[in-house]
């Protein structure tokens, strides 16, 4: 299928928790291929399959040197602080700054189910976060505070009438 068309607040999938990912198969592979190149098409470092409308517990990344595919991700440890700015594709990359762990370890399974733990720092270990939340149904924009958010919405909203 190749680029898919990737769903932007506030569409109801990104707010619904996906789906565990049961099956490891050859339809799975070809999904990720998807995501991937979806995700290099946007100029994006991650993209969870919620955001290209699959309700599924599973993401890509390709960040600071850590390539994977997370299938059933969970966040085992966090520890520290980082502030930084945070986007999102499907809130058009309008960023916003959010403190975050500095190091986290995320738990999840590869294409063929093997499970695997991968710890990150930076941007990457944010990137962890970011994409386990789209999977539990989460958006960064939830993390602030309200003004921030609406901030946020608002030059979101401007931005996706100017295309
Ligand atoms: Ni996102």
């Amino acid at each position: 299928m190749g680029i898919r068309k990737i769903v932007e607040y506030p569409n109801e999938v990104l707010s619904r928790a996906g789906k565990p990912v049961e099956k490891f198969d050859e339809e799975l592979r070809k999904l990720c291929e998807d995501m991937f190149e979806t995700m290099y098409e946007a100029e994006g470092v991650g993209l969870a399959a919620p955001q290209i409308g699959v309700s599924l517990r599973l993401f890509v990344m390709d960040c600071e040197g850590i390539k994977l595919i997370a299938a059933n991700p969970q966040i085992v440890e966090a520890k520290g602080e980082q502030t930084g700015a945070e986007g999102c594709l499907s809130v058009g990359k309008i960023p916003a700054i959010l403190v975050r762990p500095s190091e986290v370890t995320l738990r999840a399974q590869d294409l063929e189910g093997n499970w695997f733990e991968k710890t990150a720092t930076g941007l990457a270990a944010r990137c962890f976060l970011h994409e386990t939340d789209h999977c539990d149904g989460k958006l960064f924009i939830d993390h602030l505070p309200k003004l921030r958010r609406e901030m946020v919405i608002k030059k979101f909203r401007k931005e996706k009438k100017g295309r």
